[in-house]
């Protein structure tokens, strides 16, 4: 004789509820699944923040890069030097090296611009008849000392520290990102 589960069929012999057992199961194996997603994000986001948090800890002490003898730069003159980042990653390749506009302003007297825009970071150029630096994206002037002369950038062009040691020029940079940018 069958006998009916008034728990699991209704009046036309549809189940209208699974047995406590199944309904336990289920829970089960959605706590494991979550549990085991969990942990698989947890692996895989662990190496990922770390790489990308690694860099801002890391020690951003000043590192001098030499960018030529001081007679490769006549008084007066501005002239635009390559150099390595402080700190390149293995895998940088060129952008591993920057780039600024060294001016001799007398014999003992150099001054280092940065070649980013301050608007957006456009690399600007030396305009040497007109004696300004040219931003190219958005018409953005500076003058030859690096206050802005004209369009929209908000700040003068950072500068670089510099000096004369081992008879090289030397730019004073730090890891990127470039924390040690003093105002012109
Ligand atoms: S990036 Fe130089 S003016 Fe906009």
């Amino acid at each position: 004789m069958n006998q009916e589960n008034p728990e699991t069929t209704g009046p036309n012999q549809l189940p209208i509820a699974n047995p406590p057992d199944n309904d336990s199961r289920r829970d089960f194996m959605m706590k494991v699944s979550l549990g085991l997603g969990g942990l698989a994000a947890t692996a895989v986001a662990v190496p990922v923040v770390g790489a990308l948090v690694a860099p801002l800890l890391a020690d951003k002490s000043e590192v001098w890069r030499s960018v030529g003898a001081p007679d490769q730069f006549p008084v007066g003159t501005t002239k635009l030097v390559r150099f390595e980042n402080a700190d390149p990653l293995k895998w940088a390749g060129e952008t591993a090296h920057t780039a600024a506009w060294v001016r001799r302003e007398t014999d003992d007297d150099f001054v280092v611009f940065s070649v980013n825009c301050t608007h957006l970071g456009c690399p600007v150029r030396w305009e040497a008849d007109a004696e300004l630096f040219m931003c190219p994206c958005h018409g953005g002037v500076y003058y030859r000392d690096g206050t802005v002369a004209a369009g929209p950038p908000p700040k003068p062009l950072p500068r670089y520290d510099v000096r004369v040691a081992g008879g090289q020029v030397q730019v004073g940079t730090a890891p990127i990102p470039i924390t040690k940018f003093s105002d012109g």
